[in-house]
């Protein structure tokens, strides 16, 4: 019979398959999240093994990590010697320790090489034997501020431990959201291919003035450019996103500037020093003549004149940097869509666009073409699975 974590493996990606992640939780009430974020650890096909200290086995109940994992969590040791035999050097060794959340307790202690819990026991061997190892941690603010705590996670930052957060919000210090420390340990151990590239994703919508209030814009919600972003850093690289209008969350681990007006995203072009820059924004052709104030409705109707704005893609083109532009069209058939296309490419000298029809684009789910010089591929599925495939083609690598 199946585990209903079963049921959910793989679930996302197979980003993690083959991966032993240790979930170290200790007694902060951020504890509480741990049962989602191994349920999205075990979607990107991670084995989690669970592992308690007495305080956190208090506050969440040991069953539902149970239930969540497939597997009863630790929480002493036993006979087995769990900390040696589940995180050894080399071959078989768990590939990950993520505590969440980290008590202000446990990251003093396993700064201080301190084992007395389950948890610490994991570090202590995990930091010996080269296991990378992420912490969160999660604190009242003045616990936080403490001088000895603040002293302790400065060492554990130098003993090459990864501190997600905290976010500082009044009297907390909070653990880092679920999807920022998902996002840490997917990069900690996704293919690294992109490590040391500098990704800029322009993504979103431009909105042109017509008047102080109104803008003339489009319906793009910015998710093709959180998908490649997120694929990118997921992949190692540095990602940045310039952003104009748009509907999804930009999660705070992916720095991002705002452009309003194609004029803003202008003047900010020569400030781009990245290797790689990807613009799925839905970028205005056209600007309005700009009204000043509020046009009136009794003015019963106006005409609204036109002009036509330059391309930014070209002025994006540099020697050593790869530039993937993109080709939104409605209603034509697919051979008439990479015509366009190659049009595109040829014009501005770009490395690689990606094209689809707008009009058969699905919630999620779309197909493109990756058209390069000299050659054409199709590729359907999620936003993500197309972004991994346009960085693949991007790098060189599909
Ligand atoms: C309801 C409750 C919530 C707590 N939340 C936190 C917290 O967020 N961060 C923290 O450092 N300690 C928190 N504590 C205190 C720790 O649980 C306490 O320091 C404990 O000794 C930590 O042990 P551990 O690190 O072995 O889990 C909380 C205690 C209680 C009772």
């Amino acid at each position: 019979m199946m585990h209903p974590s079963e049921e959910i493996f793989c679930a996302h990606s197979n980003v993690l398959r083959g991966k032993t992640v240790v979930l170290g939780i200790s007694g902060s009430i951020a504890a509480v999240e741990c049962f989602a974020l191994a349920r999205d650890l075990i979607r990107h096909g991670a084995e989690v093994v669970p592992v308690m200290t007495p305080s956190a086995a208090e506050m969440v109940a040991p069953m539902a990590m149970e239930f969540a994992c497939g597997r009863p969590p630790i929480c002493s040791l036993g006979g087995q010697a769990e900390h040696v035999s589940l995180i050894n050097e080399g071959e078989g060794g768990a590939d990950l320790l993520l505590i969440y959340p980290a008590s202000a307790n446990t990251v003093s202690k396993v700064a201080l090489g301190i084992d007395d819990t389950s948890v610490t026991s994991m570090a202590t061997v995990a930091l010996g034997a080269g296991t990378p190892v992420i912490m969160a941690p999660a604190m009242h603010n003045s616990m936080y501020r403490n001088p000895a705590v603040q002293r302790n996670l400065e060492a554990l930052r130098a003993m090459g431990v990864s501190l997600v957060g905290p976010v500082i919000e009044d009297l907390r210090a909070k653990a880092a959201g679920r999807d920022e420390v998902l996002a840490a340990a997917l990069r900690a151990l996704g293919g690294k291919d992109l490590e040391g590239r500098r990704v800029l994703v322009i993504g979103g919508r431009g909105e042109e003035p017509v008047d102080d209030m109104r803008v003339l814009s489009n319906r793009s919600s910015g998710l093709m450019a959180l998908e490649l972003a997120s694929a990118a850093h997921r992949r190692g690289a540095d990602v940045e996103m310039w952003m104009g209008a748009h509907d999804v969350r930009v999660p705070s681990y992916i720095p991002m500037r705002r452009f309003g007006p194609f004029s803003e995203l202008l003047g900010m072009l020569d400030e781009a020093e990245h290797d790689m820059v990807l613009v799925p924004a839905a970028l205005p052709d056209f600007s309005p003549e700009r009204r000043g104030g509020k046009i009136d409705s009794a003015e019963g109707g106006f005409e609204l004149r036109l002009h036509a704005l330059p391309k930014a893609l070209p002025l994006l083109v540099r020697e050593g940097r790869t530039v993937v532009g993109f080709k939104a069209e409605s209603g034509v058939d697919e051979d008439a869509l990479a015509a366009r296309a190659r049009g595109r490419l040829e014009e501005h000298g770009l490395d690689l666009v990606v094209a689809n029809d707008v009009s058969v684009a699905g919630e999620g789910m779309a197909r493109v073409l990756l058209v390069a010089a000299g050659d054409v591929s199709v590729v359907e599925g999620s936003k993500g699975r197309i972004a991994d495939a346009i960085l693949d083609r991007a790098a060189g690598r599909g």
